[in-house]
């Protein structure tokens, strides 16, 4: 059976402080809770990894994230950070391809396809990213585009490895918008993807795989998206900064 997660993807927001303020509060309301179904992850920002991964340790169902990882080993890469380093400080999930890394930073499904092999060889689970933009959704084949996405950074990936990916589909024209895929289209995309991962993968593997759904998903619509057969928990950008709508959307997750 495939998992149901919940990840908060803090961006470049909070101080150390904050962050930790923030990580605090959520795990004491987590721990108030008796029926969490979705592993939690907090992909917060670099700085504030060892921190937060120290305030974890010991606590069930909630990992420390990465919000992004080099395509490189080590050496003379000024302002990177590699997997290596990621695990070193506890890190065991690292998002990888978010759109505003694709849009704002240049990468591209071949830089992914690095990134991912490298997090995988270092033991992280990356949360790999897909989304189409509204012109794409707009004018062309998008789920087309998005399934080629897949294509393009995972399916050199052999079977065992493939399985550890988790996909979140997140709709670029959703994200840090306010608007939100209706469930039906987050389902339609999801299946649609799931579906391709079976033509590559076969059923059982496509099966096992958590597809989560990212862009002004929050704590009022997320039990809606959840609801959707193949929609297994989200990415969650604004709603994961404050802990009881957080909390609300980790509940959702059923
Ligand atoms: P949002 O961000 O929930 O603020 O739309 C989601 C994301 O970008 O991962």
């Amino acid at each position: 059976m495939r998992k149901k997660i919940v990840a908060g993807n803090w961006k470049m927001n909070t101080t150390l402080s904050g962050g930790l303020a923030l990580a605090t509060e959520v795990t004491e309301l987590l721990s108030k809770e008796q029926n969490v179904v979705a592993d939690v992850v907090l992909c917060v920002p670099f700085t504030h990894l060892f921190a937060v991964g120290k305030l974890l340790e010991g606590k069930e169902k909630v990992f420390l994230g990465a919000q992004n990882a080099a395509a490189f080993v080590s050496g003379a890469f000024t302002g990177e950070v590699s997997p290596e380093m990621l695990t070193s400080v506890g890190a065991k999930y690292v998002i990888l391809g978010h759109s505003e890394r694709r849009e704002k930073f240049g990468e591209t499904n071949e830089t992914l396809r690095k990134k991912v092999n490298l997090a995988l060889d270092n033991g992280l689970i990356p949360i790999f990213c897909c989304g189409e933009s509204l012109d794409t959704r707009q004018n062309e084949d998008f789920i087309g585009f998005v399934k080629h996405q897949l294509t393009e950074s995972l399916f050199h990936l052999d079977e065992a490895s493939f399985s550890k990916i988790i996909i979140a589909y997140e709709p670029i024209w959703a994200i840090g918008t306010g608007l939100t895929a209706t469930p039906e289209q987050a389902q339609e995309m999801h299946l649609a993807l799931r579906q391709h991962l079976a033509s590559h993968y076969g059923d059982d593997v496509a099966a096992n795989i958590s597809i989560l759904y990212g862009g002004s998903a929050n704590a009022a619509n997320a039990a809606s998206l959840f609801a959707e057969p193949d929609v297994d928990g989200g990415l969650i950008g604004g709603a994961s900064l404050k802990a009881a709508d957080f909390l609300t959307v980790i509940k959702a997750a059923k």
